[in-house]
């Protein structure tokens, strides 16, 4: 028996293929722009897509400012050391937390802003500031 293509049949083949070409391109473009980032950002992002900017002064052995930027346990609700009167994360507070003035330039900082000799893209500073909107969790 020989199947004989109609040209109904054949319009939805074309459909069909159409659809799943649309559909395998959507997917593809949401992968390109979350990397892999996930809903719920943790120290671990902020260490990897923040703090890298940071690294010559602040990890890998340097810590300038008496600040060491790799163990969430130096940041979160730590006293820093240019204002120890200021936490240097303060979980959901933006204005009180010392890191972000700095990053800023906010009234009240002492020294530079950071980072010194560079620049911290606008991604950057949204990562950071939805992370310790979220409560800067570990
Ligand atoms: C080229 C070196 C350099 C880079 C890069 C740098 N810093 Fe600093 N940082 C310093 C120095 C030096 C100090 C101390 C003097 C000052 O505050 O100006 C300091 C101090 C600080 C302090 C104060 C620490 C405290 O507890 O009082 C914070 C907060 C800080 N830096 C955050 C950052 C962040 C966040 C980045 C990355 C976005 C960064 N720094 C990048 C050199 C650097």
């Amino acid at each position: 028996m020989q199947i004989k293509l109609t040209n109904g049949m054949l319009f939805i083949i074309i459909i069909f293929l159409i659809t799943i070409w649309v559909i395998s391109g959507c997917e593809h473009h949401k992968d390109e722009f979350e990397p892999s980032i996930t809903d719920e950002l943790t120290f671990a992002d902020i260490l990897n897509y923040v703090f890298v900017s940071c690294s010559a002064c602040h990890l890998n052995g340097s810590n300038y400012g008496e600040l060491d930027l790799s163990e969430y346990e130096n940041i979160v609700n730590v006293p820093s050391f240019e204002r120890p009167e200021l936490f240097r994360i303060v979980p959901n507070d933006l204005d009180n937390s010392y890191i972000y003035m700095k990053v800023t330039g906010a009234e009240g900082i002492v020294g530079n802003r950071m980072p010194i000799g560079g620049q911290m893209t606008v991604e950057q500073l949204d990562l950071l500031q939805d992370w310790i909107l979220a409560g800067a969790l570990k």
